[in-house]
């Protein structure tokens, strides 16, 4: 499985799959790291590790769709099976969830469907939750909308500001994103409608 990875920033998530594909423990190979932002830190990094990388810059496209099928055709080029989103700070028109219908994956810093789009942990303290989380979700037209893959769940503790709230569902994300990409990889992953049946 040729897996791309599409990042926006700092890239941590993308690094916890590196370490998971280097490692053996996930079977699948890291065709491409793509950014929309030129100077987003999880490039540099991606570039350390030797693998391929491309700044695509949505200023030279006409619109949303224009650019997203510049992406397809990319992802197309490089034989890519599968996209994960790793904080990949743009919605994803409506002519790329099709292009890879069920091939691209997303994870989110809350237990959706509560508290979609920006700033998931500030919503969560802001709502007063006691418990928050991680998802990784198919992605379909929808923001943060898709059939969830899997979840786990984080305490939210007294005091928590939307800092230290990230910090702990961070290093969530680190462990279930691998795990996820493991699964897909081994084909144990079985989608019908929005049921996600996992093998252990
Ligand atoms: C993570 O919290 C992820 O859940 C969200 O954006 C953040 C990206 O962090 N979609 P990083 O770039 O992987 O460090």
């Amino acid at each position: 499985m040729r897996v791309a990875i599409l990042i926006s920033g700092r890239g941590s998530n993308m690094e916890a799959l590196i370490k998971g594909v280097k490692s053996g423990f996930i079977p699948a190979e890291i065709g491409l790291v793509l950014s929309n932002r030129a100077e987003a830190e999880g490039l540099a990094k991606a570039k350390k590790s030797g693998l391929k990388t491309l700044f695509l810059d949505p200023k030279e496209y006409k619109g949303k769709e224009e650019y997203d099928r510049a992406i397809v055709e990319t992802l197309r080029g490089e034989g890519i099976d599968l996209v994960c989103l790793a904080g990949f700070m743009r919605i994803i028109s409506p002519y790329f969830v099709d292009a890879y219908h069920n091939r691209i994956i997303n994870i989110h810093p809350s237990l959706l469907p509560a508290f979609p789009g920006l700033d998931a942990q500030q919503q969560a303290i802001d709502y007063g939750v006691k418990y928050s989380g991680v998802t990784v979700h198919i992605v379909d037209k929808g923001v943060d909308s898709g059939p969830i893959i899997a979840q786990r769940v984080v305490e939210v503790k007294e005091g928590d500001t939307a800092e230290t709230l990230a910090k702990r569902i961070l290093a969530e994300e680190h462990k279930i994103y691998p795990l996820v990409l493991k699964a897909l990889a081994e084909g144990r992953v079985k989608v019908k409608g929005r049921t996600v049946m996992v093998k252990e």
